[in-house]
């Protein structure tokens, strides 16, 4: 195939269209102001905005972030300024670019994820990404996650309040991800993103103290990869839903990988505090990939993982 030619990069993503498959992930991208700086943002598939909660929170004290080989744990606490000012201060600037504006939502009790979902829906996002993965909050969040019937009960709630597609996000913290997911497929969500961090923990050996005050957090970047594509891959086999796949995404290569495991779209999240344009690379990388491979559209490469 001629290496110049063109490839379809569209993707068909629960009753939307992401014009390329890459995603940038919550929480790691703010509301896109800062990266607005350095690129367009209309370039993206999609961006999934910072974890949204009904009221506004001032997130976990510090220290929040620490290194870790080939990754990094944080213990952000889903600090955002509510989802009334979201919508009032943040949503007209995402929706000066040409991508898909995805909400990522996250509430205390089933009836706070509904009413985030109306909210939002409401206020003219594209898309809720349900957070029932969070580590790093006392109530709901991974509790919500860890229960196949609380993960069912979530969806359902917010299905019936949602007017957008609605996509749900799993945590790998589970022993059957299969399970979870086969959970909100019955309970009516569109699509599933996975995966969110991995709880863990580091020590400070000469305080002897925990390094991040609250002493679990989230893991993710490289060192998570192949559990995330495990993760997707376990969940495309058990589920029809499509799939946004996440965790370590670093490089084109990486989310070929993200691809054949199943995934439709991918997110790129903690490789951008590295580079922040890295989700451009990752996407000009993408369309090398399948010019050299003589794939003219990106689609068939979904799930063609060979066994
Ligand atoms: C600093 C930070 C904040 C995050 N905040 C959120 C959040 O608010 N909501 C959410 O669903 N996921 C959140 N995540 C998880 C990411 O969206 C993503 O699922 C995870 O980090 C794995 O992808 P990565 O290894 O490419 O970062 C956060 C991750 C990081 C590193």
């Amino acid at each position: 195939m001629d290496a110049n030619r063109a490839v379809d990069m569209a993707v068909p993503f629960a009753g939307l269209t992401f014009q390329n498959p890459v995603a940038v992930a919550s929480g790691t991208f703010g509301f896109g102001r800062e990266y607005g700086q350095y690129f367009d943002l209309g370039r993206l598939g999609a961006v999934c905005v910072k974890g949204l909660t009904l009221r506004p929170r001032a997130g976990n004290p510090p220290p929040r972030v620490a290194e870790t080989p080939m990754g990094m744990l944080n213990s952000v606490g889903l600090q955002n300024p509510g989802a009334e000012a979201f919508l009032r201060d943040e949503l007209p600037f995402l929706r000066g670019f040409d991508t898909l504006v995805v909400a990522n939502v996250s509430g205390d009790t089933v009836e706070e994820y509904a009413a985030l979902a109306g909210l939002l829906s409401d206020g003219g996002v594209d898309m809720l990404e349900v957070n029932i993965s969070c580590p790093n909050v006392k109530a709901g969040g991974l509790l919500f996650g860890t229960d196949p019937r609380s993960a069912a009960a979530v969806t359902e709630a917010v299905k019936r309040r949602a007017r957008v597609p609605v996509m749900v996000k799993l945590t790998p913290n589970v022993t059957d991800i299969a399970e979870m997911a086969r959970a909100v497929e019955s309970a009516g969500a569109d699509a599933l993103s996975l995966i969110n961090t991995l709880v863990g923990m580091r020590i400070d050996v000469h305080t002897r103290r925990p390094v991040l005050y609250r002493g679990t957090g989230g893991l993710s970047g490289p060192a998570i990869r192949p559990v995330a594509v495990r993760c997707v891959y376990q969940a495309a086999r058990a589920v029809r839903l499509p799939i946004m796949g996440m965790g370590g995404i670093a490089c084109a290569e990486d989310a070929v990988e993200f691809l054949l495991a199943g995934a439709h779209t991918v997110a790129v999240g903690t490789a951008l505090f590295r580079d922040e344009t890295a989700p451009l690379s990752i996407l000009e990388g993408l369309t090398s990939y399948c010019q050299e491979n003589g794939i003219s559209d990106i689609r068939t490469l979904t799930g063609a993982l060979l066994e």
